[in-house]
């Protein structure tokens, strides 16, 4: 199980322990449906605690590398995000030139586009645009940007984005940033914010371009 995963469940089991919690509230102890509901509370506490400390410091798997077209995987993140784009009224506009191969954990790397263009739609306004846009840099590392045109981060709070557990969302974990970050780091790359931008956040996620020698096979 990927700490990517672990970190989704979590969001649902908060919501089904504030549904019990409040059904609960329906009936006196000595009730049948009361103890039962209780029941279900103790196992919510239960896989809660499974979820974080299998988390530790959300430290992803080993990545699993192979040749991955970068431009199919981020046509491929969009195309699952499709629905979240249409729900916010947000468009999105890829920009690429050619197709490069970057050796990659597939999974891992569309995760963090996951993370990264969930929170640019999250930080948009209705009829905003994200772009993302890849460049082949020349300092031997491959380049995607996402820009979104949303709320900005404040200089104030830019160094703690990346902060296991830091989150200004009502219902955030605030592991997204930090598990993307790991997981660029484990594939020899790095990820940056900028945030000095009049309007909106551009994320930089690069990643080595021959591949991280460490780890290749
Ligand atoms: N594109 C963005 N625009 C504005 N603020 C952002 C953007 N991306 C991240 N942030 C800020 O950084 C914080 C941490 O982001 P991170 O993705 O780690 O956690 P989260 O989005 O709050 O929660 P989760 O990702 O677990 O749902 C956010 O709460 C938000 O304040
Ligand atoms: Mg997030």
């Amino acid at each position: 199980m990927a700490a990517g995963v672990a970190h989704e469940i979590r969001n649902p089991l908060a919501s089904i322990k504030g549904y019990a919690q409040f059904a609960r509230t329906s009936f006196e102890k000595d009730q049948q449906t009361y103890q039962d509901l209780s029941v279900i509370l103790d196992e919510v506490d239960r896989l809660d605690l499974i979820v974080e400390s299998f988390m530790g410091f959300a430290l992803p798997n080993k990545p699993d590398k192979k040749w991955v077209y970068i431009e199919d995987l981020l046509d491929e993140t969009i195309q699952l995000l499709k629905s979240d784009f249409l729900n916010a009224a947000v468009g999105v506009r890829l920009i690429t030139a050619g197709k490069t191969k970057l050796f990659i954990d597939a999974g891992q790397i569309k995760q963090v586009f996951i993370n990264i263009i969930i929170n640019a739609i999250q930080a948009s306004k209705a009829s905003g645009e994200i772009v993302i846009k890849t460049l082949n840099s020349v300092d031997g590392f491959f380049t995607v940007e996402i820009i979104d045109q949303g709320t900005g981060i404040k200089e104030e709070i830019m160094d703690k984005v990346f902060t296991p557990f830091y989150t200004t969302k009502e219902k955030g974990t605030g592991l997204g940033l930090s598990i993307s970050s790991r997981i660029i780091q484990n594939h020899g790359g790095a990820l940056e914010i900028d945030s000095t931008m009049k309007q909106g956040v551009r994320v930089l996620i690069k990643m080595p371009l021959k591949g991280d020698l460490n780890h290749e096979s």
